[in-house]
Formats: structure tokens, C-alpha cells, sequence
């Protein structure tokens, strides 16, 4: 039965109580994590989220009414203790904050009880995630968890309070938008006033940001829910936290600089990370050629060559014939992998595959010199040497090539060199790499949609140097655009914007939209540019991924307190879910299905 806490008052967080407070009498509050029960004295560790605590009841303490309620405690009860402070009377235990003291009992009151938890509540759970997510109020329980969720607390905190510092103002925007198609699939809410219509939920705050902007308010700030319908991958969720940021009359330089004094803030006053500043930078062509990727992990090595002249004219059909359709052959070359197994090897190519290559070509060079290739045979002894020279590789080294268009053996060794790395031991978990990612293509040619779309979005600004290219050569055009990579992970984007309406519009033209159309979906922003609108531009992190990396977590969903899974939906609350028929009609909205359950 529950007790009442009438006339008792919480002094202390469980771990707030150390030696220093040894003699005081405190009351405290929390969950049982464990009990042991020694015949004449019980052992309880008490819970709450700043850690745990040792209470210790003895009868003569606590009187025998007490004691007897002290045995009916169970794991998870919900108690209130109050006891004098002492020093350990067992071992001290080093691993706990308080690990050398703990409180004798004087009084108890059992303010909860519960049922026996579907899984234990402790550290480093062993239970499978579905079933810890359909009870993520016990989940949450956890220590790790609550470490992820203090952690994500004060980086909100320490973001707001030096963007107030720097002039930025915290203001909120609709979460009921029109819908702008561009970037991801939207999140549509019906409209009941008027039927047949959408809201939209934001992708991003990126169009009422710019309009704050033209409105004058200089400098913007929000820590901003947004909505993406995309498939959910580990660093992926369909509703997530922007730490979204617009100025004026800034370019590229301005942002980067005071967004690596924000990181360097974060990093250190959180895990105690020095960034060092200024964070190197390199271009997106850079960082494709050399790591075959626009999010390269910088930990390691083991970059990619280009060996295309050296194979140009060989006997390897393969490699000629990607060259002639206008692709090229590259390589990386894992060290210290000559020895690999023909089983792993195959492994290699089935994981590039799975990337899009057609194929794997590879070089294994024996401790004695000699090689083991898929391809020797239609080669000459020079060209193979002159392969193993540009790859710098010795004896007891493996090289592993890829043929075929750009895109794909970018995208192939690219994730071949992540999948190396991590396999061999690379990867230093506890440094810290930062690159900023400059010069991204303004446009992407999408075959899908047999047309350009924006790279990062329809506002971005091209490069002052590129501007006369936007007709003639538009693939070609370099925009004003960077992204923030840590470990190998986009945490951040932003770009300088287009603050003309006569590049925008032609912007628009490029992606595809008539005058009508553009002005149809983006009017509001196309006017505002006629009222007088500063040169401005802005970025915004990944809240969660940034949480993420500094809680050296694997999954976003460990740093978000309520995640949704795979497919989108919620384990513990089974949303999305039908809603009445009542509702439906309301809204004038009848559910036609097209596909089999
Ligand atoms: P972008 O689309 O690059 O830029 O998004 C900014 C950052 O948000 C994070 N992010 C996500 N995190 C979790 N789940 C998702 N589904 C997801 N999608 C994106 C990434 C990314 O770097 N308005 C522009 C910013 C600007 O130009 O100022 C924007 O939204 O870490
Ligand atoms: P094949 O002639 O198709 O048997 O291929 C010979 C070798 O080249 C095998 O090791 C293949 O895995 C490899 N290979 C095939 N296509 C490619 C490609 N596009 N890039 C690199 N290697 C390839």
C-alpha cells in the first residue's frame, strides 16, 4: 500500500551526499535497484538519475515495525529514507560515487510499490531493443540513458546561453507549414476548417529563418523539432532536433568562425574535448577523391588512389571499358591484409556489391614478394608493378580496386575503407576528428527525376565564381554550401543563400519549375526578396547526432528519449494507429486501400 510523503521533505540527490555530510541526518527518495536481506540487517541501493546510494536498515534503528516494512521491499519500489550519514561500514566500493559511505535508517515510507520489471534495469542492457522501447519508461530508467538524456541537456543549455552571448535571438517558427516538395517526403496533417487541405510539418525551419532575416532580426536561433519521411537508418529518425541558426550580412567565413567557437564550447564544458581551432577544411572534390566520401573519417588512412592512367591501355578488360564509358579505376590499399583469406576476400567483393560495384579486383602481395591477383593474368609483369608502386604497397599488403562510373567506385571504396578500418582496428574511439566540407556542387543530376536537384537546397547560393555557369554548364556550378563532419558523421549543414530574386528565380528554372509554379510554392519568399532582404546565411546541426557522438553511442535512438523504430512507428505507444471514423469525416478523409496488408 502507498504511504503518503506528508512530513517529509527530499534534502538530497542520492549521489549529492558524500563524506563531507557524514553525521548529518537526510531524507532521500528513489527507486530500489537492489536488495539483500541479511537476516538482522537489510542492504538497499537506492536510485534515482543522479545514481545510487547504500541504506542500511537495522532493528535496532529503525524500530521492529519498520524493519518488518523494510523486508517487504521489493526491486523498483519507490521509497522515501531518512537516516544518518556514516561511513561505510563494509568494503568501500570504488566504483560507486558513493561508494564510502552510507545512510542508517531511521524512518521508511513505501510510497509506491511495482510489479517485477519485464528486464532488469541496469547498466549495459543485454535485452533486446523492441522490448526495452515498448517500456522505454523503464528503459529510461537506466543509468546510460539517463547519462545520454543529462548530456543532451546541457548541450541545449550551454548552445542557448553562448548564442545568447553572440546576439543570437531564440524564436520559435510553425510546425504547421505549407507544404514546399524539395529534399525529403513531407509529414502531411489534414486540415478540418479547410477540407481537402494539408499542412505540412517542417522539414526544417529553412524558409521562415530567411524570413526572419528579411524581417530584420539579424541574427536567429532555435533548438527546432523537424519532420522527415524517409527510410530511418541508425543515425536517421523521422522526427528530430535541429540546432538551427541564420545571420546577416555575413558570408561563409563569418558562420564557420563562430560555429567553431560554439563547437569548441560544447565539446569542452561537456566531455571535456579541446577542439583545436580552426577546424581544417576540405573541398568536397577533395574529400571524394581522396576518401571517396563527403562525410570522410579522418582517423585513419588508407586513402584512395586514382590509378586510371596507369591502366588505361591493359589487357584488363574490366578496368578498360569503365575507363571508355568515362569512369576510372581507383584503389586503397589495406596494409598488413596480404594474408587475407580467399574466403574474407570474397566477403570484400560480395560487401562492395552491395554498393553497387560489379566486382572487386585485388592484389595480395605474399610475404615473399610475390602476388595473388584476380586479374594478373591480364597483365604485364611492369603494369602490375607500376600498380603496386602508385599504391605504395609492400610485401604483405592487400589492394583492392574498383571500375566503374565515378559515383559508384566513390560509393564502394568509400565504404570499403569504413568497413576495413573498423575490421582492422583503425578507428581510435576516443579522438575526436572535425572537417569542415567546402564547395559542395550546387546541383545533383537526379535520374529518377531526370532533372537537377539542389544538393543541399533550392536557396543556396553558387559560388561568385561559378554564376555564369548556372545556364551553360549547371552540373559544374560550386555552391556556397559546407557541412560540419565529425568521426565520419554529417552533424551539421548550412549554406549563404541566395538573397536575390532574379538568381533565385533563375535557380528555380534550373530545377525544373516554371515561373508560375516556383512563384506558387515559394511566392512568399520570392516577394519578401523585394522588400529589401541582407546577404545572410546559416547552418544547423543535428542535435542527435552531435549527442550521439559525444556519448559515443551507435544509435541516435539512445540519445532521444522517446525514438521511433524502423519503420517509423512508436513500440510503446502503437502510433501511427487508426483513428475514429468520427475523425475522418470531420476532416472529409476516407481511407482507400491500395495494398494488401
Ligand atoms: P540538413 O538537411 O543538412 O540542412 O540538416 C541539418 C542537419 O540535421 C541532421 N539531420 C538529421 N538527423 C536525424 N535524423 C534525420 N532524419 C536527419 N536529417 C538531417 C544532420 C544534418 O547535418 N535547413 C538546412 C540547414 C541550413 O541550410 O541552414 C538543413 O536542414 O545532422
Ligand atoms: P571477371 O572477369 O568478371 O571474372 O572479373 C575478374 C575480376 O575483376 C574479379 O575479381 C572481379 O571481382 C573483378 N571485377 C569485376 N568487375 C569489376 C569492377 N567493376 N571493378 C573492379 N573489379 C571488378
Amino acid at each position: 500500500m502507498a504511504e503518503s510523503m506528508k512530513g517529509l521533505k527530499r534534502t538530497n540527490r542520492c549521489t549529492e551526499i558524500s563524506k563531507a555530510n557524514i553525521g548529518e541526518t537526510v531524507t532521500v527518495m528513489g527507486w530500489v535497484a537492489k536488495r539483500r536481506n541479511l537476516g538482522s540487517l537489510i542492504f538497499v541501493d537506492l536510485r534515482d538519475r543522479s545514481g545510487l546510494l547504500q541504506i542500511i536498515f537495522d532493528e535496532n534503528d529503525i524500530g521492529t515495525e519498520g524493519f518488518n516494512k523494510a523486508q517487504t521491499i521489493r526491486n523498483e519500489f519507490v521509497i522515501a529514507v531518512v537516516g544518518k550519514v556514516e561511513a561505510r561500514s563494509g568494503a568501500i566500493n570504488e566504483n560507486l560515487k558513493t561508494g564510502e559511505i552510507e545512510i542508517r535508517a531511521t524512518e521508511l515510507r513505501i510510497l509506491s510499490e511495482a510489479d517485477t520489471p519485464p528486464f532488469p534495469i541496469e547498466e549495459n542492457s543485454q535485452t533486446k531493443e523492441e522490448l526495452r522501447l515498448k517500456y522505454r519508461y523503464l528503459d529510461l530508467r537506466r543509468p546510460d540513458l539517463q547519462k545520454n538524456l543529462i548530456l543532451r541537456s546541457k548541450v541545449a543549455t550551454l548552445a542557448r546561453t553562448f548564442m545568447d552571448k553572440e546576439g543570437f535571438l531564440e524564436i520559435e517558427t510553425p510546425i504547421l507549414q505549407k507544404s514546399t516538395p524539395e529534399g525529403a517526403r513531407d509529414y502531411l496533417v489534414p486540415s478540418r476548417v479547410h477540407t481537402g487541405k494539408f499542412y505540412a510539418l517542417p522539414q526544417s525551419p529553412q524558409l521562415f529563418k530567411q524570413l526572419l532575416m528579411c524581417a530584420g532580426y539579424d541574427r536567429y536561433f532555435q533548438i527546432a523539432k523537424c519532420f522527415r519521411d524517409e527510410d530511418l537508418r541508425a543515425d536517421r529518425q523521422p522526427e528530430f532536433t535541429q540546432m538551427d541558426m541564420e545571420l546577416s550580412f555575413v558570408d561563409v567565413d563569418d558562420v564557420i568562425d563562430v560555429n567553431e567557437r560554439l563547437l569548441a564550447h560544447l565539446f569542452k564544458e561537456t566531455i571535456g574535448v579541446e577542439v583545436a581551432l580552426p577546424i581544417q577544411r576540405m573541398t568536397y572534390k577533395e574529400a571524394m577523391n581522396r576518401f571517396g566520401s563527403d562525410k570522410p573519417d579522418l582517423r585513419f588512412g588508407m586513402e584512395l588512389k586514382d590509378v586510371t592512367d596507369i591502366v588505361r591501355n591493359c589487357g584488363f578488360g574490366v578496368f578498360t571499358s569503365a575507363i571508355e564509358a568515362g569512369g576510372s579505376v581507383r584503389a586503397i590499399n589495406a596494409t598488413g591484409q596480404g594474408e587475407m583469406p580467399r574466403k574474407k576476400i570474397d566477403a570484400l567483393v560480395d560487401f562492395a556489391k552491395g554498393y553497387g560495384a560489379k566486382g572487386l579486383a585485388y592484389i595480395a602481395i605474399n610475404a615473399d614478394g610475390t602476388y595473388k591477383s584476380s586479374f594478373a593474368k591480364f597483365m604485364t609483369e611492369d603494369e602490375m608493378k607500376a600498380l603496386v608502386d602508385a599504391m605504395e604497397a609492400k610485401a604483405g599488403d592487400l589492394i583492392l580496386f574498383a571500375a566503374d562510373k565515378n559515383k559508384i567506385v566513390f560509393n564502394v571504396l568509400g565504404a570499403l575503407r569504413l568497413e576495413l578500418a573498423a575490421t582492422m582496428g583503425l578507428i581510435d574511439n576516443n579522438e575526436y576528428r572535425f572537417v569542415w566540407i567546402t564547395e559542395f556542387p550546387l546541383l545533383e543530376w537526379s535520374d529518377e527525376d531526370e532533372r537537377y536537384v539542389a544538393m543541399h537546397h533550392p536557396f543556396t547560393m553558387p559560388m561568385d565564381e561559378d554564376l555564369d555557369k548556372l545556364d551553360s554548364a549547371p552540373g559544374e556550378v560550386r555552391a556556397k554550401a559546407y557541412d560540419i563532419v565529425l568521426n565520419g558523421t554529417e552533424i551539421g549543414g548550412g549554406s549563404v543563400r541566395i538573397f536575390q530574386s532574379d538568381v533565385q528565380e533563375k535557380m528555380f528554372e534550373v530545377l525544373g519549375f516554371t515561373k508560375e509554379s516556383a512563384y506558387e510554392r515559394f511566392g512568399f519568399l520570392l516577394n519578401a526578396f523585394k522588400y529589401g532582404v541582407p546577404p545572410h546565411a546559416g547552418l544547423a546541426y543535428g542535435l542527435d547526432r552531435m549527442v550521439m557522438l559525444m556519448a559515443k553511442e551507435e544509435s541516435i535512438r539512445d540519445v532521444i528519449a522517446f525514438p521511433k523504430v524502423k519503420d517509423a512507428s512508436c513500440m510503446m505507444t502503437n502510433a501511427p494507429d487508426v483513428v475514429d471514423d468520427k475523425q475522418l469525416q470531420e476532416l472529409e478523409i476516407s481511407v482507400v486501400k491500395t495494398t494488401e496488408e
